[in-house]
């Protein structure tokens, strides 16, 4: 169902983006183009400026300097509309974010209906297919504390999908999780990237970078280091910094022995 041929213009343009805190610059000029139904996973050391850019591709922060798009819309033109645009962008958080005192399905029907203006009927209708979705519907009557975390996650998706967006940013959906937990979110992830979605992941799951991303962001020090195919960008990186990032990923302690052997050889890396 991905319409990747068609797409005349990337469904997420990001052009010379600069953010700082004060005098802390975050992000140094990211470009990055994210076509329709495209799987773009990020990863990068901590503090390297992941959610950054991902809120500031909702606009949750204002970009310093550059251009953001999302659907041929400028969402960095002062005259936007920018409750109509986020419409247009779910949003996954590492923490869930449920109103826990409402049960599942209310969680999904009061964002339709307080910001769609969606009837009752109509947005319980979208609430049950999209519960369905995530593999849910047993749950429709059930209060979020007796809930899973990973079943916690799936209704926070639910509750994005039910706004019927054009884009997905998902921020660690699944760092919060018991290990147990973590597949069946995965899972409904892989799902909405079969179906098509666009998707922009900021991800420490390589397996699931490697099987489902389209392409591979490495950012660090607020800049994309690389960016490319997962086989290129995990599979055979080209920069030093990506091949120490992942290298410490996969494997915390070879990484102090690596770090040791390049500080005596001159950085000659795996
Ligand atoms: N609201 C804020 N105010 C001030 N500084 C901020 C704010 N948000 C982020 N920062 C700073 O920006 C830098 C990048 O943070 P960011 O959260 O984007 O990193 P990250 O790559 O997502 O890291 P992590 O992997 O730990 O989530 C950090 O130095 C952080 O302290
Ligand atoms: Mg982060």
């Amino acid at each position: 169902m991905s319409e990747k041929s068609l797409a005349a213009r990337p469904e997420i343009d990001v052009r010379g983006l600069h953010k700082s805190f004060g005098a802390n610059e975050v992000l140094k000029g990211i470009d990055l183009e994210i076509n329709q139904g495209e799987v773009v996973c990020v990863i990068g050391p901590s503090g390297s400026g992941k959610s950054t850019l991902l809120r500031c591709v909702n606009l949750l922060e204002e970009p310093t300097k550059g251009q953001v798009f999302v659907g041929g819309t400028e969402l960095t033109d002062p005259d936007v509309d920018i409750d109509a645009v986020r419409r247009r962008i779910g949003m996954v958080f590492q923490q869930f974010n449920l109103f826990p005192h409402l049960t599942v399905t209310e969680n999904l029907t009061l964002p339709q209906r307080r910001v769609l203006r969606r009837d009752k009927a109509q947005a319980a209708k979208v609430a049950a297919e999209n519960l369905e979705r995530v593999g849910l519907s047993e749950k429709a009557s059930a209060y979020p504390a007796s809930l899973s975390g990973g079943q916690q996650q799936r209704v926070a998706i639910a509750r994005a999908l039910a706004m019927g967006p054009e884009v997905m940013l998902f921020d660690e959906p699944t760092s919060a999780l018991d290990p147990e937990l973590v597949g069946d979110v995965l899972a409904v992830m892989r799902m909405l990237a079969r179906d098509g979605m666009t998707m922009m992941v900021v991800t420490h799951e390589m397996t699931f970078a490697r099987e489902v991303a389209d392409r591979v962001v490495f950012m660090d020090g607020g800049v994309i280091v690389e960016d490319g195919t997962p086989e290129q960008v995990i599979g055979n990186p080209r920069h030093e910094r990506t091949r120490h990032f992942l290298s410490r990923l996969l494997d915390p302690a070879m990484a102090e022995v690596e770090e040791e052997t390049s500080d005596q050889v001159g950085g000659s890396g795996a």
